[in-house]
């Protein structure tokens, strides 16, 4: 077991596979323990979030521990206190700490020096507790995760990296849209490719034939919303629209990580249609968070 989930690789697949069926347990009621009674769980939030903050807190609460939510106005990190003390400091408090931030190497400076378990709620690089809570809405609705052809369609992202990194660590085919230039981390792909068949096409049609799975994430994400114009006019024609959704499998579901633009990266009758899973996966990301924090927090055995 990791003591840290900065990314999904973190993880073996025997420990994915393990955190899965723990989620699952928790999602239908029948584990009601309290590994994190007498706990508490540090949030810091550099940037904005409904689901994540939400969910951690309310989960955390749920598995018997306490959440403090601290933001940039709230703490010294904001008036640029180091990272490396701010990580000291809060370990003689806390049991574990979940970061969203900027620079990934951020989150690999706090977790180098925090005595405690630290959670990664998205940085510029990965979001890798979405693409956990997307695969468990997988097994929810496809029955398994690794038998499936992905397709992600737009922005090479935090979303399409951690896509890239969980074909890594489950070897299943992925195809990623991307626009010229807008393309995922080179080094995360070419680890990838090694292991499975990871392709990055220019054509959403191309990716999207035969997917059961078709995935995306709006075209600037936050800290990019002064180049929203240009990622509009670079973007044209990576919409999920009907028309796409019918090139995939007839069984294939819709994921999106959530805030959406409606008429932008998704049409609305995707994301409000019958395909559409955006709300079990919202949900999902409560219980494979407490899953995740058992684990790393609570000596739960995955
Ligand atoms: N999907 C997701 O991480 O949402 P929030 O930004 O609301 O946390
Ligand atoms: N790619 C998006 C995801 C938001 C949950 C962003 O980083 O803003």
């Amino acid at each position: 077991m990791p003591t840290d989930f900065l990314a999904i690789p973190d993880f073996t697949r025997e420990e994915l596979d393990g955190l899965f069926v723990l989620a699952e347990r928790m999602r239908s009621g029948e584990y009601t323990a309290k590994p994190l009674a007498g706990k508490s769980l540090a949030m810091i939030f550099m940037k904005s979030s409904t689901r994540t903050r939400v969910s951690f807190e309310v989960g955390t609460y749920q598995l018997g521990g306490h959440a403090l939510f601290l933001s940039p106005r709230d703490v010294q990190l904001g008036r640029g206190e180091p990272i490396a003390d701010t990580a000291r400091v809060l370990s003689r408090y806390v049991d574990g700490i979940m970061i969203r931030t900027f620079a990934h190497q951020d989150i690999e400076e706090l977790a180098k020096y925090a005595d405690v378990p630290v959670i990664n709620g998205l940085t510029d690089l990965l979001h890798p507790c979405q693409v956990l809570a997307d695969l468990l809405t997988v097994r929810q609705h496809l029955g398994s995760v690794t038998d499936k052809k992905y397709a992600w369609i737009g922005d090479g992202n935090n979303m399409a990296n951690s896509w890239i990194n969980a074909a890594y660590r489950f070897g299943f085919d992925l195809d990623l849209a991307c626009p010229e230039g807008y393309e995922p981390a080179d080094h995360l792909l070419a680890r990838a490719q090694k292991v499975a068949k990871v392709r990055v096409v220019r054509d959403p049609m191309e990716a999207a034939k035969g997917a059961h799975v078709i995935s995306t994430d709006v075209w600037a994400s936050m800290g990019q919303e002064q180049e929203q114009k240009d990622r509009e006019r670079a973007f044209a024609g990576f919409t999920v629209s009907p028309k796409l959704m019918g090139a995939a499998d007839k069984k294939a579901i819709f994921l999106h990580c959530l805030p959406a633009h409606r008429g932008e990266e998704v049409a609305a009758e995707v994301i409000d249609g019958p395909q559409s899973c955006v709300w079990d996966e919202a949900e999902n990301r409560l219980h494979i968070q407490k899953a995740i924090m058992a684990a790393l927090m609570g000596g739960e055995k995955v």
